[in-house]
């Protein structure tokens, strides 16, 4: 793609958004979902004054380091065909990691998230590093209306909090408190959570062009490790992944007071999902240990799993987690081949 082509994606989304302040195009729709607070994000950016973003997060957040900058991250990147240049809208981009990635591989990207705090900075980090190619949006990705542009788009742990209004701080999400009252409120005029997730998926199927790919990731329902009773990573309950919806909402809304709505899948439901968004070409992938870091990826397929081999897993410290994570799942995925169980899934669609 051509500088010229460049300045005519800014020049389409002056189109589509009349406000645009220190290089953020703003749609007025806001919402909130960050690992830090505001109060905390405040404070981040006093230091992100004085310093450049990397000498920042190593100060003052150095547990999120390597999810912003770690080039593992990346690895899905791989599964998409990059023999051309294109435009990417990285959905949900938060510090936009996968953005960069993309930017890297030469592809032209508009960032869109609700958080206006991620996106500065992430405008931060792409000027540092010359990415004039990152163009950020800030809007509530149900409601952009994209059509025919994309030749990717990015959808990476973001598809499962599509039905959640609320705000998101991270750990304070995962405390078992919130407001019945509010929820009950908001909740009488929201859809049910895979309505709103379709209905999502149509708006990114639009958005891309003939032969445009998605790239997808998100937890498995039926991963192993949540059968075996580990949390489900976004309530931080156990089995509420896989048992049926109506039981994780009374389950939920008992320990949380508040209704199940981040919806996770199995492999077939995830493809009739995005079946019904309009997708006919869908190829699958197993992802190991987490698609967050993703480690090894093989083909949901029986071939595929037979390329399964052990791989380096720094969150495996005690002797617990080596039996379940590394010996049993060897066992599983190894043995019994049964690919079905495994932790997480990237998808590539096609248009
Ligand atoms: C788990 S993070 C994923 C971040 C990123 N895709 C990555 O792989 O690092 C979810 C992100 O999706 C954004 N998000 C969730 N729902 C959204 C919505 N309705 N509109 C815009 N952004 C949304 C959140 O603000 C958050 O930044």
């Amino acid at each position: 793609m051509t500088q010229k082509e460049m300045i005519d994606l800014k020049e389409y989304l002056k189109l589509h958004y009349k406000d645009y302040d220190d290089g953020v195009f703003l749609s007025g729709k806001t919402g909130y979902w960050s690992n830090l607070s505001e109060k905390k994000n405040k404070e981040f950016y006093k230091i992100l004054e004085k310093n450049d973003c990397k000498t920042a997060v190593k100060s003052f957040m150095p547990q999120f380091e390597e999810m912003i900058f770690s080039s593992k991250r990346e690895a899905a990147l791989e599964l998409l065909d990059h023999s051309k240049q294109g435009i990417c809208i990285d959905y949900g981009s938060m510090w936009g990691v996968l953005s960069v990635g993309m930017a890297k591989r030469g592809h032209h990207i508009i960032a869109v998230d609700q958080t206006y705090d991620s996106l500065k900075f992430l405008k931060l980090r792409a000027t540092e590093e010359s990415l004039e190619n990152i163009h950020l949006v800030n809007d509530d990705i149900r409601d952009v209306n994209f059509k025919n542009i994309a030749d990717y788009a990015l959808v990476n742990g973001v598809l499962e909090w599509i039905p959640e209004t609320s705000e998101v701080v991270v750990d304070d999400y995962f405390k078992k408190s919130s407001s019945l009252k509010k929820e009950k409120k908001s909740n009488q005029i929201l859809k049910k959570p895979r309505e709103m997730q379709i209905s999502f998926l149509k708006k990114v199927y639009e958005s891309l062009k003939k032969e445009g790919q998605l790239l997808l990731a998100i937890e498995n329902k039926l991963h192993y490790g949540y059968l075996l009773g580990q949390p489900d990573p976004h309530v931080n309950l156990k089995f509420t992944t896989f048992l049926p919806r109506n039981l994780s909402n009374i389950i939920s809304r008992v320990f949380r007071k508040k209704d199940y709505r981040t919806h996770i899948y199995s492999f077939s439901e995830l493809k009739a999902l995005l079946r019904e968004a309009g997708f006919s070409k869908i190829d699958d992938f197993c992802c190991f240990p987490m698609y967050h870091f993703p480690s090894l990826i093989v083909p949901n397929s029986k071939e595929g799993i037979r390329q399964y081999e052990t791989y380096e897993n720094k969150d495996i410290i005690t002797w617990k987690q080596k039996l379940v994570f590394r010996y049993f799942e060897i066992f599983l995925m190894k043995y019994l081949k049964a690919r079905n169980f495994c932790p997480s899934i990237i998808i590539v669609a096609t248009k």
